[in-house]
């Protein structure tokens, strides 16, 4: 496994690894969504390309870039057993020279949900994936939905600005009590912890509610917030929206999208599940 600080050095490596290439971009500090990534790129394509980079840009003020956790002698170990080509760990003058001036805006999707409350990272998010995806270069590349508004902003501006990286969509990895697996889950006081798992129970209610025929979505936007309120959890949002777009839906027809995103104390959770009605069936994918 090769690891790789610089851009020249990354473009040179690239150029001699075998094809396809799968591309798992991460801010480091592995768990198992991030091998399940891994994994899955190794099952579609000939080489995997993992880059660690804690990228300051998606970082407003006052948020946790600093102490955002890091252990990059425990990712390299986990990245070797994982059996990856490259990783790619640049330092954040190697992305940012110092006369550094442009970034991406994915206009209309950055702008709601976790947009809203953290203006200005989903820019800091799509500058830094479009630098990766220009100089990785690979055929596809891995995203969890566990960001399932990152996930959707990163298919856009791939589209957009013709990147020629597929972006594929891997399922949220969950510890057994359905907490969806963060790097930010190490923030969690014990009692915390506990009381974490309310998100994953209210992604739950909201799909049994749609299956006992609760098709309008500010119910099951309601039913999502008092079990969190109840829970203790500090809500920003509890919506259900349509799958793309992330327009808050008033009906569900096809499927929907449930997203949350609540606070226990310091820390913020997001997470989120496909809502389906009774006769979805996956025939309409
Ligand atoms: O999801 C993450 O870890 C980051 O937002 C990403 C995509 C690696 C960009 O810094």
């Amino acid at each position: 496994m090769q690891v790789i600080e610089t851009l020249d050095h990354m473009r040179a490596a690239r150029s001699a690894l075998r094809r396809p290439i799968g591309f798992v971009p991460t801010m480091g500090y592995l768990h198992d969504g991030h091998v399940s990534l891994i994994h899955r790129a190794h099952a579609e394509c000939a080489s995997v390309v993992v880059s660690i980079f804690v990228n300051p840009t998606q970082f407003l003020p006052g948020e946790d870039y600093e102490r955002y956790p890091r252990d990059t002698p425990r990712d390299l170990a986990l990245c070797e057993k994982a059996a990856v080509s490259v990783v790619f760990a640049p330092t954040p003058a190697e992305v940012y020279p110092p006369d550094f001036a442009s970034y991406v805006e994915v206009t209309g999707l950055q702008d709601r949900w976790e947009g809203a409350i953290r203006p200005g990272h989903f820019r800091g998010v799509a500058t830094v994936v479009a630098k990766l995806f220009r100089i990785v270069q690979a055929e596809r590349a891995y995203f969890g939905e566990k960001d399932y508004q990152q996930l959707q902003i990163v298919r856009r501006m791939a589209l957009d600005l013709c990147l020629d990286t597929d972006v594929i969509s891997c399922p949220t990895i969950r510890e057994p009590d359905g907490l969806a697996m963060s790097s930010r889950n190490v923030y969690l006081s014990a009692d915390d912890r506990q009381r974490a798992v309310a998100l994953f129970r209210a992604l739950s209610a909201a799909q049994s509610q749609l299956l006992g025929g609760e098709t309008s979505g500010s119910s099951l936007s309601s039913t999502m917030k008092d079990l969190l309120v109840k829970a203790g959890l500090d809500v920003d949002y509890a919506a259900v929206v349509h799958p793309s777009s992330l327009e808050p839906l008033e009906r569900i027809g096809r499927e929907a999208r449930a997203l949350l995103a609540a606070r226990l104390g310091p820390v913020r959770l997001i997470d989120n599940a496909p809502l389906r009605p009774a006769t979805w069936s996956e025939t309409q994918k």
